[in-house]
């Protein structure tokens, strides 16, 4: 029986897991890839720390660092749903390109440690997912240890996030008293078994909570404060609205530990069912349905040397229309030309696979030779925009140079790609050119992944010497107007990568009194003309 496209994209769910670096997002990643079979990767997707198995000699970096810092897609078949996970770096540094992915995904997981609480980076993830307005499912992890109260917990969510929270189901007990989870609309409890905490999975059980068994395995003191709490959250605590979880306002929340794939099950049941299949989109052209037939897709990363047996460059196209086949051609937006997606792949951790079909929903990944940029759109017909990518200022400069010059072909190539990449922002110091250029990124840690990969790369060794600039600011193209800014002492005029005029501004006080005393208008983005 043949499946038609309709019911191809209403299996898919495409969602990222945000959270902050150690609450065990790799751990729950890892959880998720076992339930669709795959096993023998599922270590392999950012491998524990100390055994860490690189997907690329620069993450080699992210590994000294323990941190997150690329994010890839992976996609995996479970009941009938086929489910793309995307990976979101965890380093605020690379909130940009964590944006950038959130673009892509339907959902999203936060997760949270029962111990630390809503943390500074899932609040900036958090904020970004907002934006978007895109439903938020969160996971309670590290239940097995000692933790803030579920009730704490819930409050801190709401007060300090600003969403409503509903627990889906509720813990009974934490640490080394946590005797398993409660299901609210099932009454059943998922014991916590102590062949569990050694990590022996047959000693797995359930049963209603008023089986006689289970509350003598609970004990009368915890039973009591459990019934409490549950009587209180039904008596006070939020009621669930499907509709509202759906426009990103109430936020169903799962407890349970990762580590140990405890409620792991029952929250990607749940969250299988609740979570939305791939939604329409606005477009210049109107809505567009997901099932139309039309093919359309837009680049939301490009990532140049991803591993170190393949040295090539891949674009990651989130697929919003239509159904992709292998070998079609597309037109890119941009330059409106014809373009083949002859070998896509898809990207599961550091393996690829050549694929045949894709549906809107899924991500592929395809071989860029320089062609493509972030936001770029490819569609069977040409003219298809959607809204820009959310552009996030500079705020660190430095000028990078290099320390052989023999080495100059190479460097201007890797920050050329990098820029591409949108890993930095590039700009041309009007007096020194290619050479020297002036790079701006969001956070320090950037810097060090420049220098590190045109190393490692590129091989050329770089200079980076930091400028006293803050903020960038766009300028029209008034020769006064730039003689004045480049005699300042203030101010630095630059050229960015399109040849716009920009200025580098030491602080929103010098920019605000340079513009007021001249007469100068500042755009924080380039100026569209
Ligand atoms: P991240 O990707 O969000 O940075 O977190 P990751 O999964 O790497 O997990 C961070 C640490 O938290 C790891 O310990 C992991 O084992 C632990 N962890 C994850 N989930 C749970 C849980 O449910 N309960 C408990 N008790 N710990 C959990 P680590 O010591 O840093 O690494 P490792 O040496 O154990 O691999």
């Amino acid at each position: 029986m043949s499946i038609s496209l309709e019911e191809h994209i209403s299996s898919r769910k495409t969602f990222a897991i945000i959270s902050h670096p150690d609450a065990g997002k790799t751990t729950l990643t890892e959880k998720l890839l076992l339930f669709g079979g795959a096993i023998h990767l599922a270590g392999n997707v950012k491998a524990r720390k100390t055994q860490r198995y690189a997907t690329s000699d620069w993450m080699e970096l992210e590994r000294q660092r323990g941190i997150s810092i690329t994010s890839s897609a992976m996609q995996f078949n479970y009941q009938g749903f086929v489910i793309n996970i995307l990976d979101t770096p965890g380093h605020q540094d690379f909130s940009e390109d964590t944006y950038r992915t959130l673009t892509a995904a339907d959902s999203a997981v936060m997760l949270i440690d029962a111990a630390k609480g809503v943390e500074v980076q899932t609040i900036k993830l958090f904020e970004v997912c907002k934006r978007r307005g895109i439903p938020i499912f969160t996971f309670v992890n590290k239940m097995d240890r000692e933790g803030k109260h579920p009730i704490d917990l819930m409050d801190e969510v709401e007060k300090v996030l600003g969403i409503e929270a509903y627990a889906m189901n509720w813990p009974i007990g934490d640490g080394a008293d946590f005797k398993g989870i409660y299901d609210r609309e099932t009454g059943n409890v998922e014991c916590f078994t102590d062949g569990l905490r050694k990590g022996n999975d047959d000693t797995r059980r359930t049963g209603h909570v008023d089986d006689p068994e289970i509350r003598e395995w609970i004990g009368e003191d915890l039973l009591n404060r459990f019934q409490e709490e549950i009587e209180l959250l039904d008596m006070a605590g939020n009621v669930f609205d499907k509709e509202r979880v759906d426009r990103g306002e109430v936020t169903p929340v799962f407890f349970g530990s990762a580590l140990n794939n405890f409620g792991v099950p029952n929250f990607l049941d749940s969250f299988l069912e609740l979570a939305p299949a791939p939604a329409p989109r606005q477009s210049n052209m109107g809505t567009l349905e997901p099932a139309s037939p039309q093919f359309v897709g837009f680049v939301f990363k490009i990532q140049a040397n991803m591993n170190a047996m393949h040295r090539d460059r891949i674009a990651f196209i989130r697929i919003c229309s239509g159904r992709y086949e292998r070998g079609m051609n597309v037109i890119h937006n941009r330059t409106h030309r014809k373009m083949r997606l002859a070998q896509p792949q898809q990207l599961f951790a550091q393996e690829r696979t050549i694929l045949d079909e894709a549906y809107a929903g899924d991500i592929i990944g395809v071989h860029d030779s320089g062609v493509l940029r972030i936001g770029d759109v490819l569609a069977e017909k040409d003219g298809i925009e959607f809204e820009a990518m959310p552009f996030f200022s500079p705020e660190n400069f430095a000028r990078v140079s290099i320390a052989n010059a023999l080495k100059r072909k190479q460097f201007i190539k890797g920050i050329q790609e990098l820029q591409e990449e949108g890993a930095i922002h590039v700009f041309r110091d009007l007096n020194i050119g290619v050479e020297a250029p002036v790079v701006g990124v969001v956070g320090q840690l950037q810097f060090e992944v420049l220098e590190y990969r045109l190393r490692d790369e590129y091989g050329v060794e770089v200079q980076i010497n930091s400028l006293p600039y803050e903020i960038v600011q766009w300028i029209p193209k008034d020769e006064e107007k730039i003689r004045i800014l480049k005699e300042s002492s203030m101010s630095m005029v630059v050229l960015d990568q399109d040849e716009n005029y920009a200025v580098l501004l030491l602080d929103k006080w010098k920019a605000n009194w340079l513009s007021e005393r001249y007469g100068i208008d500042f755009y924080p983005q380039p100026i569209r003309e």
